[in-house]
């Protein structure tokens, strides 16, 4: 029989909805041994939980996170609020010893990432962060591709995360999705919210980030608080810029706003090295860009004028989780990532091999985000402190 996973879902909104639809279909893809149980949903509004619990079948609600970690009856916490909540609410979970799925950002800042992976590991509680586009499974593949050797000594990285959402003056700060524009709920503005992403990514392909330099701009300095309904200064970083350097050598650029008129979830990569280059783009995320030099030149006669990019189309069986889906060349799609993470994370719990990034790994991530802020601020070289 399968062993329940009992869910505590703290937070009802875009990732709430994400990983509740991962949790019901985990087992209709994946041949894992748990079967995830909707058992409490929690947010602070009672009518609002129960419509989301309803919706996706939770069999309770609360309103209070404190309950939900207390409770006897739920083995995984699965935190899904705003950043400015991760802290409490994993440090409460792991005292409690439960397993802790906890969304991107992992914190507000080193400080407190640092505290919660010391709590997770004493704890001793399976943990996971949702950097949820490593498992997309064309940059998956990157990563095999990367790992194969057919990058060589690499020199460049270059990541871009792009939007446009907050160009408007009218567009207020604080309340549900806009506490993103709210320093205090947010901790910072791209910096946490999109590059953190980007340097996920960066540093599980091509290592650790050693130092940075950066430039943040806030384009527009006041908005109106949605809660207070006050105008009141904006904290956070509209858009960052950021040069690194790596620890293997490599140089990288990395950029990101929510002022590119006309980009909505603009996420790409490049990454070139001595014997090949892949590139990525979330606008056509069943694609791996690829260009293989070491091949071309190994075999007997190099045929210049055939040289290209190779487009894979990342949906054969062979590739990353595709198995698990449809046949050669049909698609799956963004929900399906949080999907596989999921199946990441319980297979991590069955095979005693943690699925990553764990807390701890999560925390390397913070420790160049605060780099990123801490040289925007004195506008110097930062150097990281990753993998010290
Ligand atoms: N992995 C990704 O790609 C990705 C994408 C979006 C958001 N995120 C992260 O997920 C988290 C949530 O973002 P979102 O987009 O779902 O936000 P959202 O605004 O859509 O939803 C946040 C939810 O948290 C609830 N909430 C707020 N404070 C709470 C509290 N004290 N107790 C209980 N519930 C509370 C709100 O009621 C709401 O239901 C953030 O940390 C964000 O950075 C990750």
């Amino acid at each position: 029989m399968a062993k329940q996973l009992r869910i505590g879902m703290i937070g009802y909104g875009f990732m709430g909805r994400a990983h509740s639809n991962a949790y019901k279909r985990l087992n209709d893809f994946f041949p894992v041994e748990h079967r995830p149980v909707l058992k409490v949903a929690c947010a602070r509004s009672e009518e609002k939980a129960k419509a989301f619990a309803e919706n996706w079948g939770y069999e309770r609600i609360e309103t209070d996170w404190r309950k939900v970690v207390a409770s006897p009856d739920v083995d995984v916490i699965d935190i899904c609020s705003p950043n400015d909540t991760h802290y409490d609410i994993a440090l409460t979970a792991a005292r409690n010893k439960k397993m802790i799925l906890c969304e991107k950002p992992l914190a507000m800042n080193v400080r407190q990432a640092e505290e919660m992976a010391r709590a997770v590991e004493e704890a001793g509680v399976p943990n996971m962060v949702w950097f949820n586009y490593r498992r997309v499974p064309s940059i998956a593949l990157a990563k095999q591709i990367v790992d194969e050797g057919r990058i060589g000594q690499p020199f460049h990285y270059r990541a871009t995360y792009l939007q446009d959402w907050t160009i408007s003056p009218d567009v207020p700060q604080g309340g549900a999705a806009l506490w993103r524009l709210d320093v205090d709920v947010a901790g910072s503005g791209v910096t946490g919210d999109l590059l953190a992403h980007s340097i996920d990514t960066a540093m599980w392909l091509n290592g650790g980030i050693a130092r940075v330099v950066a430039q943040t701009r806030t384009f527009v300095t006041e908005r109106v608080h949605a809660v207070t309904g006050q105008v009141q200064p904006v904290g956070i970083d509209d858009a960052c810029m950021f040069l690194a350097e790596f620890a293997n050598g490599s140089m990288g650029t990395f950029e990101s706003t929510r002022y590119a008129r006309g980009r909505k979830n603009f996420n790409t990569f490049e990454l070139n090295g001595a014997d090949g280059s892949v590139y990525f783009d979330l606008e056509e995320p069943e694609y791996l860009q690829f260009f293989e030099y070491k091949q071309l030149q190994s075999g007997k006669k190099l045929e210049s004028h055939l040289t290209g990019w190779r487009k894979i189309h990342s949906t054969n069986s062979e590739h990353p989780y595709m198995k698990h889906y449809w046949v050669p060349g049909t698609c799956i799609g963004y929900e399906h990532t949080f999907l596989n993470a999921l199946a990441d994370f319980v297979e991590g719990i069955e095979t005693g091999k943690p699925a990553q990034p764990d807390f701890r790994n999560a925390l390397e991530t913070q420790r160049v985000c605060d780099a990123v802020l801490e040289s925007a601020r004195s506008g110097q070289w930062v150097e990281t402190g990753v993998g010290l």
